[in-house]
């Protein structure tokens, strides 16, 4: 069965708990974050085109996604209410044959969809064109406000995507397993835009998670489970950091030496 084919079973158990589990971290107030699968086919359900809503065109084309179909998040949907139901906010995209117009389908038989899909979707489309193009594994991506993440870039020594990484690995050693290149960093840029969506593929051509500087993270994964452990994992670095600091201390840092042993292991 691939990756994409049991996502009746994800609407109704992976989605919310991601939904939940950003919520209760606090990384998605309001309609904050997005998520978005790519599957193999449409639920049993919508294999009739008369399921479709409407046709938008997109403002460009993404050869490579013809025909492709997405399980993503509407605009201004709130997590805390996608963890309710996926009925709640999530909706089913499908690219037309030249993969530049996109319908819309429910994501149940009984949900009427009045809304369209994330404001990022520019960013969730580039990023899955570049892993279909370079045939990788992962189909799912998630998006959240991690607070720690957004924090630590708003202090000048940590814009740097160099010293950012450094700090995060010696905070938690085991970022390279999960993260092998750690996670590339996008400057601020205006969200929703064909120019951060750019930015963000570039990055993701080397790391499974990227940081907007400000703002948050995007984590791809095989599945949202594991896009969200590699926010979590990301998080909890920039955590250790702060606690150390709230409490009026320096963190040392993971001796130098056994985290160049680690890196070498990890790093393909
Ligand atoms: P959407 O509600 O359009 O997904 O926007 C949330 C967000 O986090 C934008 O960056
Ligand atoms: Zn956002």
């Amino acid at each position: 069965m691939s990756a994409g084919s049991d996502i009746i079973a994800q609407l109704s158990s992976s989605i919310p708990e991601i939904a939940r589990f950003l919520w209760e971290k606090g990384w998605a107030e309001a309609n904050a974050g997005n998520m978005s699968i790519r599957i193999d086919e449409l639920p049993q359900t919508y294999h009739s085109a008369e399921s479709a809503v409407a046709g938008y065109e997109l403002p460009k084309a993404y050869p490579g996604l013809e025909d492709a179909i997405f399980v993503l998040t509407g605009a201004g949907k709130r997590m805390r209410q996608i963890a309710q139901s996926s009925q709640n906010g999530m909706l089913i995209i499908q690219l037309n044959e030249k993969a530049g117009r996109y319908k819309i389908f429910p994501v149940s038989v009984d949900q009427e969809v009045d809304f369209k899909p994330t404001s990022e979707l520019p960013t969730h489309l580039a990023v899955h064109q570049m892993m279909v193009k370079h045939g990788m594994p992962e189909r799912a991506i998630v998006h959240a406000h991690v607070t720690e993440l957004i924090a630590l870039t708003h202090i000048e020594e940590y814009t740097g995507e160099e010293n950012l990484n450094n700090l995060l690995w010696s905070m938690h050693p085991e970022i390279p397993m999960m993260l092998p290149h750690g996670a590339g960093l996008v400057p601020s840029i205006m969200p929703g835009t064909e120019e951060i969506a750019h930015a963000t593929v570039e990055k993701f051509k080397s790391h499974k998670a990227v940081i907007w500087e400000k703002h948050g993270g995007f984590a791809i994964g095989n599945d949202v489970q594991e896009a969200f452990d590699r926010l979590d994992i990301l998080a909890k670095a920039a955590s250790i950091y702060f606690t150390c600091k709230s409490s009026g201390n320096t963190a040392q840092g993971v001796d130098s030496d056994l985290m160049r042993k680690i890196k070498t292991k990890f790093q393909p």
